[in-house]
């Protein structure tokens, strides 16, 4: 099926792979997480209009998945989602080799195998953070995909699992996998514990070292190093790019999704204006309309639009208003537009306010200091209730 793995375990050797001319490191500046439930073609469609260029990610299948199970279910995707990674998880060569094949078939960018992740079910597979301990296995996996695949190899992992020493555990996963043919390491700049934490918890607690992946950068120059972990903002996120070839954002890509409309400009130099978040819903009801066609439940989309006003008036309100109604509104498309004319009424709303206090007395100023307050907590006096809304959209 592939070629037999040609794993040389001289550091030497791992230290200044090859250039892969196949990569375009350009591309990987900024990237969204594989997130489980989360990073579906749904959302993908979603975030790719609010950036052009974001590399985003499958969330992860797995290679037996891929090869028994219903292939266009788990693989299909929207042309409109490139640059687009397929993210396996498996650990035996032949069988991710052929998933990996079927997978470019399909059309991705790239594939990734996924080396962090460290739930229970995970491990009894023998796949995903636990391999941290099985170098050779990984470089075995990932000779055998190389050889059965074009497209980029990429890896995503941790700093390593339980006590695990960080430098030896990821350096030496990274040297025996390069020499194998992955010349793109997305790190998960902390460790994961295989008992003890839940995933969740394991995203959280083990402490983060960023300067651990710096140095792997500084140690192989060559090789394509995406920083991930604990990231919030374009801001801190920037902050490492002098050091790493690109980021990975997860929560906060996904709960802030509108932060992506200044990646193109700030990570890709494309100054295009970015569209509106109204034009973004525009946008989303062609795409809306062919789900219903397809007797897919208008929710599957409408479920990842939930942060698209974080940190907006209105943001609250919005939420509300789409968990309560999307179910509601079925497979009536044109709730969409009468959100967007909602939304458009609550900003109008909040700006002559804004201007209203700006030619006022001390005490409408004050007013208005209260209402920018309550943007930032949870009541919001100013913004339209839903019944109000409902009202409005004739609901
Ligand atoms: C809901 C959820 C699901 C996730 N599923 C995956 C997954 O399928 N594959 C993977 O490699 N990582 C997965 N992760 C981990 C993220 O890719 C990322 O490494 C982690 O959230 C840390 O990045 P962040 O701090 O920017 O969120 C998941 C994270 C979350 C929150």
């Amino acid at each position: 099926m592939h070629e037999k793995a040609n794993i040389d375990n001289s550091i030497d050797r791992a230290i200044c792979p090859p250039i892969d001319r196949a990569i375009d490191r350009q591309a990987f500046r900024f990237c969204v997480a594989p997130m489980m439930d989360w990073t579906d073609r749904h959302d993908r469609y979603f975030l790719r209009l609010i950036s052009r260029h974001a590399r985003l990610y499958t969330e992860m299948v797995t290679a037996d998945a891929v090869r028994f199970g219903c292939r266009d279910r788990l693989l299909g995707f929207d042309k409109a989602e490139h640059p687009l990674g397929l993210q396996l998880g498996g650990s035996e060569p032949d069988a991710l080799a052929e998933a990996a094949q079927i997978g470019e078939s399909y059309g991705y960018d790239e594939i990734n195998l996924n080396i962090g992740c460290p739930s229970h079910r995970v491990q009894s597979g023998r796949f995903g953070a636990c391999l941290m301990q099985e170098p050779q296995l990984v470089a075995a996996c990932v000779a055998a995909m190389r050889a059965a695949v074009k497209i980029p190899i990429s890896i995503k992992c941790r700093l390593g699992v339980d006590e695990q020493e960080p430098r030896e555990a990821l350096f030496e996963l990274v040297a025996q996998t390069a020499a194998a043919g992955c010349h793109i390491f997305i790190v998960h700049a902390r460790k994961a514990w295989l008992s003890g934490l839940n995933p969740r918890q394991n995203r959280d607690i083990p402490p983060l070292d960023y300067e651990l992946v710096y140095e792997l950068k500084k140690t192989y120059p060559n090789l394509t190093i995406i920083l991930n972990g604990g990231i919030e903002t374009l801001e801190a996120a920037r902050a490492h790019m002098p050091h790493v070839d690109g980021v990975m954002l997860g929560r906060a890509a996904y709960k802030r999704p509108y932060m992506l409309a200044e990646v193109d400009s700030l990570f890709y130099g494309d100054r295009r204006k970015p569209p509106s978040r109204e034009a973004i819903i525009c946008a989303l009801i062609p795409y809306a309309e062919n789900l219903v066609r397809q007797n897919v439940p208008l929710s599957a989309l409408t479920r990842h639009l939930m942060g698209l006003y974080a940190g907006q008036p209105g943001g609250r309100m919005w939420r509300r208003w789409l968990s309560e109604n999307a179910p509601r509104a079925k497979a009536d498309v044109r709730f969409l537009s009468k959100l967007v004319t909602a939304m458009k009424t609550q900003f109008a709303r909040t700006d002559s306010q804004a201007l209203n206090g700006k030619t006022q007395t001390h005490e409408s100023r004050a007013q208005e200091s209260q209402i920018h307050e309550s943007h930032a907590h949870s009541s919001q006096p100013h913004e339209l209730q839903t019944h109000e809304l409902q009202a409005a959209l004739a609901l």
